[in-house]
């Protein structure tokens, strides 16, 4: 299988933070959701949930809460994902801590992959008041807010930020015989 086209996407990709107002298709949306749900998951449990956002004004609220990233509010769709944390009862608190956030982490990589090939921009967002949003989008107790992902059309071309350099980020173990 060709990998170049896939890693043109994955390099490609920019977080965006200024966009324009134009509303997203149906087909786009659902082509998002598609992404999402195809994420890995652990004991393929899918201990995620996400709200689809497109209400002007709870956008402004996450903004507020997001520490007043007001890009949020801007951008004609936000996606929240949240934790579910009915996956405890599997795997306890490894389960509650690390796989279901992971789980989550996993479908946002895949929609911030997705809106890019798209031709959309988008942008992870990890800075906000927990308690703020869980109380914004009335979340029942089992859900944990722990990414929010404003997704649109680009008002911006944003630069590739430096990456560190291999050898401080990629250690190879290896058998005495393959040095
Ligand atoms: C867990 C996580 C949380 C992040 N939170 C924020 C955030 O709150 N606000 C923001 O503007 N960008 C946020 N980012 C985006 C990073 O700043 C961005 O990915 C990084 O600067 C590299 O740029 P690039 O995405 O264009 O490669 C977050 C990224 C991750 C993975």
């Amino acid at each position: 299988m060709d990998n170049s086209k896939l890693m043109e996407i994955i390099k490609s990709r920019r977080s965006i933070r200024m966009f324009h107002p134009d509303t997203l298709t149906q087909e786009q949306i659902d082509t998002l959701i598609e992404a999402l749900l195809a994420a890995p998951s652990a004991g393929n449990m899918q201990s995620r949930q996400f709200f689809f956002v497109t209400d002007k004004e709870l956008q402004h609220d996450l903004a507020r809460a997001a520490l007043g990233q007001d890009f949020i509010a801007e951008a004609p769709l936000v996606i929240v994902g949240c934790t579910d944390d009915s996956i405890e009862r599997r795997y306890g608190t490894r389960g509650l801590h690390l796989y279901s956030i992971m789980d989550v982490a996993a479908s946002v990589q895949n929609a911030l992959l997705t809106a890019h090939s798209m031709g959309l921009g988008a942008c992870w967002v990890g800075a906000f008041n927990e308690d703020g949003v869980h109380m914004i989008l009335d979340l029942p107790r089992n859900l944990r807010p722990v990414a929010m992902v404003p997704v649109g059309y680009a008002a911006e071309s944003a630069e590739p930020p430096p990456r560190v350099r291999v050898e401080s980020a990629v250690k190879f173990v290896r058998s005495s015989d393959q040095l």
